[in-house]
């Protein structure tokens, strides 16, 4: 058994007084947490199977994937959980996209969705993606201390500005405001639910954002001085967001590979600089199959014959307009408009459509793997996870390349 369980890391706790009289909280140190503290080269979570379409707009003959029922939600998580890694990670989605994917139209929720998961794991971190847009600071510190005592210290609070313009009109919000007005306000709002999880006083606030009086949380996070903290989103504000304010910086590089290194280095560099240890974790889709041909036949199926390239472009054009960490793609999709032919050589869209923004890792068991060793030199630190297939594709993952991983130095043996 590698690393802490749920049980011991309980028995092992140092008790603190709590808040109100008589009330005794235990509580761990988040770097103590086997996020945090594996001796993993590489961590590994798996990302968004909380959504149907898993995380790839196709149109499947039989129709998209679908949200997988809550029995297999839970298989997922305890496969993750049983094999150590360390990380499950939501995508926090609202609204699907029209169009005959029906890409992201069912999703759960990501706090009570992290809640049911945090119930039936022991090791693994849950993080909860929450739009700061949607939340109330009293409301989500309140929320994340509650799951993660029902976790014992082991939910993560991955903060997005939001990207889906639809998505916020149902709130009756304009969310996707001014791109760094978007980050002032995600500062700020992280330092009151910080402040909320560690201050025992109640404390008034008024600013142009913010203004309420008598601000208070009890309890407080099992893990102390509070959870550990992601932040997804990488243009310069989203960066500057992380140095000040993350334990993890999560990115996505896929539709430009070759420019990955560059990238990953000027990332780290800034990550660096901060003097705190900010882990960089970066989306991985995985394809594996016996061999690349065989790999590669699967994605032309789902992507050249069965893609829903139009709900893609759709997607993509919003996406790219509201964010800053995709320079130049908003401009070349304008290109590429004239024709589904000039579409699909978009190289932005073809990797939405046949990896949804991330980098694929696409090959034999030792091929990934080699692959994975390539972001690991770059300097990444974690990837989260994608598969076609959250079952099958999950199991073969766990079977046949963790021990490759191991076999490769990016993991430890977990025996
Ligand atoms: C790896 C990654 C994961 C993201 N996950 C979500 C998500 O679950 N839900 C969402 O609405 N936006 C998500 N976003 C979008 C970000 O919250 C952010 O709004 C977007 O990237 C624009 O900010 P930026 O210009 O700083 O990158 C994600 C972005 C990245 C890079």
């Amino acid at each position: 058994m590698i690393g802490p369980t749920l049980a011991t890391q309980k028995r092992g706790l140092a008790m603190l007084a709590g808040e109100n009289a008589g009330v005794v909280d235990h509580s761990v140190d988040k770097a103590d947490s086997w996020l945090m503290s594996s001796p993993n080269r590489l961590k590994l979570g798996v990302f968004g199977f909380n959504l149907s379409g898993g995380m790839s707009p196709i149109t499947m003959a039989d129709g998209p994937p679908q949200l997988r029922s809550w029995d297999e939600q839970e298989a997922a998580a305890r496969t993750i959980d049983k094999a150590g890694l360390e990380a499950i990670i939501p995508v926090a989605k609202w609204k699907g996209v029209p169009g005959p994917s029906r890409f992201w139209d069912r999703t759960y929720e990501t706090f009570t969705w992290a809640a049911g998961l945090a119930a039936v794991t022991e090791r693994t971190h849950i993080m909860v993606t929450a739009h700061i847009p949607v939340y109330h600071p009293v409301t989500a510190a309140k929320m994340v201390a509650t799951v993660d005592h029902i976790a014992g210290g082991r939910i993560g609070l991955n903060t997005v500005t939001g990207i889906w313009e639809p998505e916020f009109a149902q709130f009756g919000m304009n969310a996707l405001l001014d791109h760094d007005k978007r980050y002032e306000i995600a500062d700020e709002w992280i330092e009151i639910v910080k402040r909320l999880w560690t201050d025992d006083d109640e404390f008034d606030h008024d600013t142009s954002y913010f203004e309420f009086k008598g601000a208070y949380s009890s309890p407080k996070p099992v893990q102390r001085p509070y959870p550990v903290l992601m932040s997804a989103g990488w243009s310069p504000a989203g960066q500057a967001f992380a140095c000040k304010n993350s334990d993890l910086l999560f990115i996505n590089l896929g539709w430009a590979a070759d420019e990955a290194p560059g990238k990953i280095a000027a990332v780290k560099e800034k990550l660096d600089a901060t003097g705190r240890d900010i882990g960089l974790w970066a989306m991985a889709h995985v394809v594996c199959r016996d061999s690349e041909r065989a790999a590669r036949d699967v994605i032309k199926a789902y992507a050249d014959d069965r893609g829903d390239w139009e709900t893609a472009a759709a997607l993509l054009d919003n996406v790219s307009r509201t964010s800053r960490s995709m320079p130049g793609v908003h401009e070349s999709m304008q290109a590429s408009r004239e024709s589904d032919e000039a579409l699909r050589a978009n190289p932005a869209l073809r990797n939405l459509v046949e990896h949804c923004g991330a980098t694929p890792l696409i090959g034999t068991p030792e091929r990934v793997v080699e692959q994975m060793a390539e972001l690991a030199d770059m300097g990444i630190n974690g990837l989260a996870l994608q598969f076609l297939d959250y079952g099958a594709d999950l199991d073969q993952f766990v079977e046949q390349l963790l021990p490759e991983m191991v076999k490769a130095g990016l993991r430890v043996d977990p025996a």
